[in-house]
């Protein structure tokens, strides 16, 4: 598919079959993480990949209960490392969340490749999320996702029109 097809048809998916995923494809997925660009080329990222039912079903309660999370095959826990990012990003920032969210925005599109559905999860409770999988204070956790094969078609979502987001030359 061409890289356009695969923004244009990739859904948030929160239903998944149990069926596992080859570990070829998985390592594609992956990789398209590790190539992501970041600030400085610092890469302050960690991925941490849960398989154990047991702790899926511990991360869906400690992301308000969003069962659907611990369905699929995988759940994948991007984390930050602060301190080794780029520290002034825009003159006022740290660069961590950027970094890490190019990374995840990069697997999810690869997973659509590989007729895998994703789902951004930003609502979860770092503090609980930590002691699941052992995570150190000076760690970030950015987002969460199920990476699994679909069992259901989610529906279009829709976006703001092109001339409602940008402006040329001037605000
Ligand atoms: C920062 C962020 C946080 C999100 N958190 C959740 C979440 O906790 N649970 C969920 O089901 N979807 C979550 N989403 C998915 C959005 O609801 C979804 O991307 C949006 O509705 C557009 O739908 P689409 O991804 O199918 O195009 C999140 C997305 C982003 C970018």
């Amino acid at each position: 598919m061409s890289i356009l097809n695969i923004i244009k048809t990739r859904r948030s998916t929160r239903k998944y079959k149990q069926t596992p995923i080859p570990e070829d494809v998985f390592l594609r997925v992956i990789e398209a993480a590790r190539l992501a660009p970041s600030g400085k080329n610092f890469q302050p990222w960690k991925f941490i990949i849960v398989k154990k039912q047991a702790l899926k079903e511990k991360l869906a309660e400690a992301s308000r209960g969003q069962k659907f999370i611990a369905q699929a095959a995988v759940v994948i826990v991007a984390c930050a490392y602060p301190e080794q990012s780029y520290q002034n990003q825009g003159n006022y920032m740290q660069s961590w969340s950027i970094d890490v969210t190019c990374a995840l925005d990069h697997l999810m599109l690869q997973a659509q490749e590989e007729g895998l559905g994703t789902c951004w999860i930003g609502a979860f409770e770092e503090e609980k999320v930590k002691p699941i999988l052992n995570i150190p204070d000076n760690v970030k956790v950015l987002a969460l996702t199920p990476l699994g094969y679909p069992d259901e078609e989610p529906r279009d979502r829709g976006r703001k029109p092109l001339a409602e987001i940008i402006s040329y030359d001037s605000y």
